[in-house]
């Protein structure tokens, strides 16, 4: 299967969730965040939260900080990351799904944040300038990419030495059939598109990066209701650094 058909069976995926206001999401997405966090978002941008976890909550942001959410949906992350690194800070989404960008950039403005951007790209292919990120932020995306060593790559081109990158994502322990990973309705609901965790890990350090963990590994069978002939799903949090100079 091509990189470009996977990549519009999941902008059309999204399109389709994006303008129906999240209604008709993959995940079961209820109960990811700590509900006080969420208070003051405005309720379009947590109706159309479509994580697999909390990537904020284990990125330690500070005032002044340089975020980078990717696949920023309808920007969720993006708008608690910008209540953390404050006016000071500034974090910018980058998402391919039109639609998606468009709720994002609502949201946005019906919070009133002026230091939160959201532009049209590709994970694959950051619309980003070098050494420019101290944190990179990512929920349940990076599963859904037909090019994985390229988002790392992409990742480590981004951030400044030093910087780190927190993920929430879909990952599994085995392997997924070639039948399975050809499902492009599944994958684009988040399930035949991850990795195993520790293949996932080893194109992280491939990419170059270092001091790598896998914070926690979450049951997922509540966000990917299990299916005969899968491998075990989990959503994992997973933080790694670019090294310093
Ligand atoms: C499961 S949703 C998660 C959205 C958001 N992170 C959240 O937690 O609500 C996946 C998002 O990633 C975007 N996406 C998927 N693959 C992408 C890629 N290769 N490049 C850019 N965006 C991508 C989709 O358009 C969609 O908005």
């Amino acid at each position: 299967m091509s990189g470009q058909i996977i990549h519009n069976s999941v902008r059309e995926h999204y399109g389709a969730i994006a303008s129906s206001g999240g209604q008709a999401g993959c995940c079961d997405t209820t109960g990811l965040y700590n509900v006080t966090l969420l208070d003051g978002l405005p309720t379009q941008a947590v109706q159309l939260s479509l994580g697999c976890g909390d990537p904020v909550s284990i990125a330690s942001l500070k005032p002044g900080d340089v975020v980078l959410d990717l696949g920023s949906g309808g920007g969720i992350d993006c708008l608690l990351a910008a209540r953390q690194v404050g006016p000071g800070g500034y974090v910018i989404g980058v998402d391919m799904t039109p639609a998606m960008l468009d709720k994002a950039r609502q949201n946005a403005a019906s919070m009133g944040v002026q230091h939160v951007e959201f532009r049209h790209g590709q994970i694959e292919a950051l619309p980003v300038a070098d050494a420019s990120i101290d944190v990179i932020l990512s929920n349940c995306v990076i599963n859904l990419s037909p090019d994985k060593p390229a988002v790392f790559a992409e990742a480590l081109r981004v951030l400044k030495p030093g910087g780190r990158m927190c993920l929430s994502d879909i990952v599994t322990e085995g392997e997924f059939t070639p039948a399975l990973r050809a499902d492009l309705a599944k994958w684009a609901e988040c399930v035949t598109g991850a990795l195993d965790v520790q293949a996932y890990v080893g194109l992280i350090r491939a990419a170059g990066f270092e001091q790598i963990t896998v914070v926690d590994k979450v049951d997922a069978e509540t966000i990917v209701p299990r299916q005969p002939g899968m491998p075990r799903v989990f959503s994992a949090r997973v933080t790694a650094f670019k090294p310093a100079p």
